[in-house]
Formats: C-alpha cells, structure tokens, sequence
C-alpha cells in the first residue's frame, strides 16, 4: 500500500527501513523519501513508526528535534 504517493514510498518500505534502524520519522524521511514534498502523509509516517519502532511505544504528536531538522514537509504543523 502505497503511504507516501508524491515520493512512491509504501508502508512495506518503511518498515524495512525501520527494521534498519530508522527510530523517527525524519530517519523514515531520510532514509525513503517519504514525507518531504506535500507532507500529507506524516501521520501515517509517524502511526507505522508509532506501532512498530521498538523504541516508540507511545504515540507522539508534536515533532521532534530531529524531525524539524531534516525539514519532513508537515513537521511543523
Ligand atoms: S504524500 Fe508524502 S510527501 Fe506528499
């Protein structure tokens, strides 16, 4: 399913990239592509990050540092 459609990302991409590191959306971001042109689909970035990052069992709403740094498209909303 595709989360990202300005940059072609899926979900299946984003949890490979979380399975290879990433720990936050802006690593996702980073890493995919994903997020960075409309920022549309943030939230969704942020819900897989949310429910399948070992280290983020609660779910955030505002961005973080990190996020605001590698300027995701939506971060600050
Ligand atoms: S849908 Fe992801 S940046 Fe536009």
């Amino acid at each position: 399913m595709y989360v990202c459609h300005c940059n072609v990302v899926t979900d299946r991409d984003i949890l490979e990239s979380i399975a290879n590191g990433a720990r936050c959306v802006a690593d996702v971001a980073r890493e995919t592509g994903a997020g960075r042109t409309c920022g549309n689909c943030i939230s969704s970035l942020r819900d897989l990050v949310c429910q399948h990052c070992p280290v983020r069992a609660e779910r955030r709403t505002e961005p973080d540092a990190a996020e605001r740094e590698v300027g995701v498209a939506g971060a600050a909303r």
